[in-house]
């Protein structure tokens, strides 16, 4: 069955190097059509124009949330990775999902992606230059019923890639590896 991988956390957590990791390993366990919706990306294709407005980041949120259940009705599993930081618009999207929604919270602190500033983002929102930075001086929900939590702060992105699809795994929703080799043997 296809299924919503549904990431969220801030700018930073490691939403897309998480995402983009485990593309291969859901080929390898029986999902060989996967789509990832990244938040950059999006941002320039069907989202381009946009802001970060409460309104522009909804429209956002439910435009990926509607490409994601197309996807998924297809029988492609579709990933997202947008920071998707209002918790009535994930809710929005869970509840029309016709297939599982499974909501991961990379859960790095604040002061770990600040720190990291992988863009050098926060150095400019914690200056002041940038209005409205998630986290910062705009707000963050974080999920109180998320399927997976990972400490992306502190945790590698294997540790946290395994927490994952073990949590698919005991779901039903991919097999393990070794299952998927038996099937095709
Ligand atoms: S969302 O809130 O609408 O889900 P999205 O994931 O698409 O956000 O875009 C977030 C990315 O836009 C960040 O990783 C960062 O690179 C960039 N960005 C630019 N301005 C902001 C801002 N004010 N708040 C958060 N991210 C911003």
């Amino acid at each position: 069955m296809s299924f919503i991988l549904w990431f969220t956390g801030l700018s930073g957590a490691g939403k897309s190097t998480l995402a983009n990791a485990i593309v291969p390993e859901l080929a390898r366990r029986g999902h060989p059509r996967v789509e990832l919706l990244d938040g950059d990306e999006v941002r320039t294709h069907i989202s381009a124009g946009l802001g970060f407005t409460r309104e522009d980041r909804r429209t956002n949120v439910l435009r990926i949330g509607y490409v994601a259940r197309l996807l998924a009705r297809n029988g492609t599993v579709a990933i997202t990775a947008a920071i998707s930081p209002y918790a009535e618009d994930r809710d929005e999207v869970r509840s029309k999902s016709e297939v599982p929604f499974i909501e991961v919270y990379a859960g790095a602190s604040l002061d770990a992606v600040a720190a990291r500033d992988v863009k050098g983002l926060y150095k400019k929102a914690l200056a002041g230059e940038i209005k409205h930075f998630t986290g910062v001086s705009d707000p963050y929900e974080p999920p109180t019923r998320a399927e997976v939590v990972v400490d992306t702060g502190v945790e590698t992105v294997q540790d946290s890639l395994q927490n994952i699809l073990s949590k698919l795994e005991a779901l039903g929703l991919v097999k393990t590896v070794s299952q998927f080799q038996e099937v095709r043997s």
